[in-house]
């Protein structure tokens, strides 16, 4: 057993560096959570390897090497870079398919087909410049698997050491483009698999195939992907492959998401200073032009505007409850018609709904802080943080019983589940909260119960570290 674990960990995306959804929050929290487990007998040596996008900004980059890699009788060159994240060396990797691209992902399945088998070929080969060896590849969703695939490939044609691997899935819908005639111009066969035969072209696929052990981003989420249901076509394959299928609940970066300390609020509060929350609440009321009142409860919407996370079924049942006394903000971008359904809301309903279609983290935090129930009723939600910030923040949810929500809010003690994707499943569920919300004493107690809760990555650290351990171990 080494007292060193190094594990190289993959993603599109990281914050603090680039964020576009719920991937950037955790491949920025999880691998630090994780360095910070290490202790006398065992250290955790966690780097973070992300594609150098364009839209990146990130100061002291240190260059660390060029190489190149062989593809169809020729070469393509490798620039990588590093730099580190309170302690931790992080480093890009910038070449041609990279620069080809400008955001993060892109309409264009093509270029992103060439730009995320390039930086998964090039991560992996990286480790050779940097003289520095993983004993476990950590990937995340489609972007980063054909790593697990190249680095299992590898290690046939090479017979190199056995290397651990691990990839965790986000969001299973997400398979990646037909890389096929990409792997064969880098060398790499198409691999005779168990998969069917429409998803052996495919990253996400060939990255399960690969790996050691498969992770859902919540119980719940690892076992409803080996229903038809939820399970995108892969379900029998995953089933095949259950004894390595878990499901690790998503920690929150609590330091960040703390109402006691948040600058983006108002007034700070905490469990035992609750009363003060009001404050934030005639805050927010008066920034969105909503009259200023604290009885009438105020929902609230933070999504992307993505049919996945049911917004659509949220601006039917605000609709159908139109004879109701509440108010409404709904902040987000995304999907150009919900949006625009979002706005129509807005103009049916002038005097109690505020749309933002927009990313504004600040307004998020004040949403959060200040309105009274947070509507999630998402057709699928592989774990969702929304939910345990707005708990952490006194707003109590409201949510569909999928994936991480169900994992994560109890229904009646720290929010409101309900089980149909349909707007008046939602409807009769927000009926329910109101009755409670008219009881001071016991909306309260739900609001405590939630802020009570402990959503911290430590725990999801450790059982990853467990994991790691145990694939090291056989
Ligand atoms: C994806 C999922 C979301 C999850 C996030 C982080 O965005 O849709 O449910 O919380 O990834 O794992």
């Amino acid at each position: 057993m080494p007292k060193t674990i190094n594990v190289l960990f993959l993603a599109a995306e990281a914050e603090p560096f680039i964020k576009v959804g719920g991937l950037g929050d955790v491949a920025g929290s999880l691998p630090r959570a994780l360095r910070a487990l290490s202790n006398d007998e065992i250290t955790l040596d966690v780097r973070l390897v992300l594609p150098y996008h364009p839209v990146i900004k990130a100061d002291n980059l240190k260059p660390v090497g060029m190489f190149s890699i062989p593809r169809g009788g020729s070469e393509v060159q490798v620039e990588a870079f590093e730099t580190t994240l309170k302690g931790m060396p992080v480093y890009f990797i910038n070449g041609d398919a990279i620069r080809a691209n400008g955001s993060v992902y892109s309409l264009d399945a093509k270029l992103d087909a060439e730009k995320y088998s390039f930086y998964s070929i090039a991560a992996l080969e990286l480790s050779r410049q940097i003289n520095w060896f993983p004993d476990v590849v950590h990937g995340n969703d489609w972007h980063t698997a054909l790593s697990l695939y190249y680095s299992l490939t590898k290690r046939w044609e090479e017979g190199a050491r056995h290397v651990a691997s691990v990839l965790t899935l986000h969001n299973l819908p997400f398979m990646g483009p037909d890389v096929s005639e990409i792997l064969n111009s880098y060398g790499l066969k198409l691999a005779q698999t168990d998969l069917p035969d429409w998803a052996r072209v495919m990253p996400l696929p060939l990255g399960l195939w690969s790996s050691d052990a498969i992770v859902g981003v919540s119980p719940t989420y690892a076992k409803e992907i080996l229903t038809e249901e939820y399970g995108c076509g892969l379900n029998e394959f995953l089933q095949l492959r259950h004894e390595t299928l878990s499901g690790i609940l998503n920690g929150l970066d609590t330091d960040s998401f703390n109402p006691e300390t948040d600058t983006a609020i108002g007034v700070n509060f905490a469990l035992e200073t609750l009363e003060k929350r009001a404050a934030n609440k005639n805050l927010l009321q008066a920034r969105l032009g909503l009259p200023q009142e604290s009885e009438i409860p105020l929902f609230a919407i933070i999504s992307r505007m993505d049919v996945q996370k049911g917004v659509d079924l949220a601006f039917s049942a605000l609709n159908t409850m139109k004879r109701l006394n509440w108010q409404a903000v709904i902040l987000g971008t995304g999907d150009p018609k919900l949006e625009e359904a979002a706005m129509k809301l807005q103009k049916l309903f002038p005097e109690r709904i505020k749309v933002e279609t927009r990313y504004d983290a600040g307004l998020a935090r004040q949403i959060y802080a200040g309105s009274d129930m947070f509507l999630m009723p998402s057709r699928y939600e592989p774990c969702g943080l929304s939910q345990m910030i707005a708990m952490r923040y006194g707003c109590v949810p409201i949510v569909r019983a999928a994936g991480g929500l169900n994992d994560t809010v109890r229904h009646g003690v720290t929010g409101f589940v309900f089980e149909k994707a349909h707007h008046l499943s939602l409807v009769a569920a927000v009926k329910n909260a109101l009755k409670v919300f008219a009881n001071r004493e016991q909306w309260q107690s739900l609001q405590r119960a939630g802020m009570a809760q402990d959503f911290s990555w430590e725990n999801s650290a450790r059982q990853y570290l467990n994991l790691y351990l145990s694939l090291i171990k056989s």
